[in-house]
């Protein structure tokens, strides 16, 4: 009888605790208990005050409420409002649109871009190329889905990204498969803080068109750009190298407006498409509009007309640069100030480029991570070490988290 089950044979799989929402579940724990001041808590990915609390952008919910209830409550179509879909490319290249054909459907955030990639680019049972430090969830999309997570190794000697596994790893796929689609989280990759160098992302063009000569083989590369809107506007370089590429290589960049919006619950998104030939773009369109009345019918209209909004009145839009040029500089502080300790203490760090975390290389980071929690400190465990979440912590406690982290491992060498 223990073996019952009402779960169809796919859905039955193991399970397994989410770690960082564990880890998270300690700290308010703690912070219960001994106060928010004297814990760090670091295992939450999103943009929290020197207090803990959510940050949320003013000049944007101001927006939000302005709008009338039919403007909230009405359906979107299938694929997104046309005008939110100008805008989120626009707001996603800025003045870097690469050349070619672009469009864009409308997703539940940069998860649901992610989603429609892994449904309409790979086959069922087909692996997925990422690098071996990733987003969790990649993993659990990919199964959902029927389909495997494989890997390349992300740093070479010099923890540069590693073209040469990315190659060769990317062409033992393509032998095996003919088709490919690669999930590539720059910049300010999650969980590293890595972005690619404008010479790393030229190298990494000359291997997908040299892959691309035989043309039987199908490449997807998809951008993951979650935390762009916290870089420098010219990280946005990149996507100019990115038009002009064969027909049998397709770009797909997702947008969201979680962390740039500070939208994180109101699921708006979008996946955009970038190729030479315009048929791919109009097959593209087609069948992850199909995919949209498939899985979740369409998607939250407030966030769709909030973005337009915000993009149809130039003072508005520039209210909230400016505003998230604020939190960017915070951001940037905390980074810098767990850098610099980190680096006075002797503690490694994985190259931070960017973005809301930085990872510490570790072979045992589940023990580090719990007895850490003994001193206040919550970091998120990962297979290949911690994660710290500078976007949730002070500059104070940025400051003061290297030490005690580096203590903490060595006292367990
Ligand atoms: C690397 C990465 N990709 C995608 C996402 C998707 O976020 P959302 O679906 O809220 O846009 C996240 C969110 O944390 C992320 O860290």
């Amino acid at each position: 009888m223990t073996n019952f089950s009402m779960a169809a044979n796919h859905s039955i799989r193991p399970v397994k605790e989410d770690v960082i929402f564990g880890m998270s579940l300690k700290a308010e724990e703690a912070i219960k208990r001994d106060g928010f001041k004297n814990i760090i808590n670091s295992t939450i990915g999103a943009l929290l005050d020197d207090e803990g609390k959510l940050v949320t952008f003013h000049s944007v919910f101001e927006v939000l409420k302005g709008l009338s209830d039919q403007q909230i409550a009405a359906y979107a179509p299938l694929s997104g409002m046309p005008e939110y879909i100008k805008c989120a490319i626009e707001a996603t290249f800025m003045d870097c649109r690469p050349e070619g054909f672009i469009d864009g459907v409308a997703t539940p955030g940069g998860s649901g871009a992610i989603r429609h990639a892994i449904w309409n680019y790979t086959d069922a049972g087909d692996k997925i190329l990422t690098s071996n430090w990733f987003w969790e969830p990649y993993q659990t999309m990919a199964s959902e889905h029927m389909r495997k997570i494989a890997t390349y190794e992300l740093y070479d000697e010099n923890m540069d990204f590693n073209l040469k596994s990315f190659e060769t790893s990317l062409s033992e796929l393509l032998s095996e498969q003919k088709r490919a689609l690669i999930l590539l989280n720059t910049p300010a990759h999650n969980p590293t803080g890595y972005s690619l160098s404008s010479s790393e992302w030229l190298r990494l063009r000359e291997v997908l068109v040299k892959l691309s000569k035989d043309e039987n083989n199908k490449i997807v590369l998809f951008i993951d750009v979650a935390y762009l809107d916290f870089c420098e506007d010219e990280e946005r370089e990149f996507f100019k190298i990115l038009g002009g590429l064969p027909k049998n290589v397709l770009i797909l960049v997702s947008f969201s407006m979680s962390k740039g919006y500070t939208f994180y619950g109101l699921r708006s998104g979008a996946l955009i498409g970038v190729s030479s030939e315009e048929k791919v773009i109009k097959e593209f369109k087609e069948v992850c509009a199909h995919s949209n009345r498939g899985v979740w019918s369409n998607g939250t209209r407030a966030a769709m007309e909030t973005l337009i909004e915000i993009y149809r009145n130039e003072t508005v839009k520039e209210k909230v640069m400016a505003e998230r040029k604020i939190h960017k500089e915070i951001l940037k502080q905390r980074a810098e100030a767990f850098i610099d300790s980190a680096s006075k203490v002797g503690l490694d760090l994985c190259p931070y480029k960017g973005g809301f975390f930085i990872s510490i290389p570790h072979d045992d980071s589940i023990k580090i991570a719990e007895k850490l929690v003994e001193k206040n400190v919550f970091v998120v465990p990962l297979e290949k070490g911690l994660r710290f979440a500078v976007c949730a912590v002070s500059i104070d406690k940025c400051k003061t988290a290297p030490l005690l982290i580096k203590e903490m491992m060595d006292s367990l060498k």
